[in-house]
């Protein structure tokens, strides 16, 4: 029973680990795992945006810089919509 808990606690850490580190060699790419909870479009700088597919516990995601680094926002929020509609995709 408890063997069972770890080996899922374990099997998980991997996963995320792996999600990481997959394209090995190269910089570490950016994972989203969740999205910022709150319309933060006044944070976000430039004029272009990525978009960050599902996958190894990676969410689908909408990808902004700002200066504190990466935004992770979800696709389906009003905000999102509104700014990505005035940005170019990279
Ligand atoms: C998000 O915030 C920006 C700037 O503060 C504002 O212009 C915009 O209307 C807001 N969008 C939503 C959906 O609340």
């Amino acid at each position: 029973m408890s063997t069972k808990i770890f080996s899922l606690i374990l099997l998980s850490v991997c996963l995320c680990t792996a999600s990481i580190t997959r394209h090995g060699g190269g910089p570490v790419r950016p994972c989203c795992v969740k999205y910022t909870p709150r319309n933060v479009s006044s944070k976000v700088t430039g004029d272009t945006y990525k978009e960050q597919h599902a996958g190894l516990g990676c969410v689908h995601a909408i990808i902004f810089s700002s200066d504190d680094g990466q935004i992770c926002a979800n696709p389906n929020d009003k905000w999102v919509k509104e700014l990505t509609a005035n940005m170019k995709k990279i």
